[in-house]
């Protein structure tokens, strides 16, 4: 069979952008470090949160007992506001967050990081994040969640290891 120039020319292109997308969608899949948000975390009962084991202790910042884990974050997101409101954590410390939602869906999102997840009633978002440097993020809630869904942010502040005092732990700011 006889081909055309032209159509091997159409051939080739073609198969050249079909290898460039499927290129763009695996590096977007594991080149990037994008890591879902798994069913590790486990489930909880909204209403009853604080008798969940990993709430128990109450919200903020704890020193943890895991080998590979410096410190925990726990945190609950409930219209408009995440409590606690404002995280310290010193820095060159590997952080595992918990955060449930107590009402409707929210998200916890650290602009200019990778962390972005969304936070659902009755699951716990959780996952690990090293802060190598200091810094201030911004967090933010991505998901619309009701009429004041734009006031519904926060802070996340990497300070030195000198300037970090265990009484910023339990930082129970509120909404403030
Ligand atoms: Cu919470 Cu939008």
């Amino acid at each position: 069979m006889e081909i055309h120039r032209y159509e091997k020319i159409w051939f080739a292109a073609a198969l050249v952008l079909i290898i460039a997308f499927i290129g763009t969608v695996a590096y977007g899949a594991v080149g990037a470090g994008i890591q879902m948000i798994d069913d590790e975390g486990g489930t909880i009962d909204p209403d009853e949160w604080s008798e969940h084991e990993q709430f128990e202790e109450g919200l903020g910042v704890f020193e943890s007992d895991e080998n590979d884990i410096d410190y925990e974050v726990t945190m609950i997101a409930q219209h408009p506001s995440f409590n606690p409101r404002d995280v310290t954590i010193p820095e060159n410390s590997t952080v595992e967050f918990h955060i449930t939602a107590l009402d409707v869906i929210h998200s916890y999102d650290l602009v200019g990081t990778n962390v972005n997840t969304m936070v659902i009633p009755g699951q716990i978002a959780q996952f690990t994040v090293d802060f190598d440097e200091t810094g201030e993020y911004l967090a933010i809630c991505t998901e619309y969640c009701g009429e004041r869904h734009h006031e519904m942010e926060g802070t996340l502040e990497v300070v030195s290891e000198e300037e970090w005092e265990p009484d910023e732990m339990l930082d129970n700011g509120g909404d403030g």
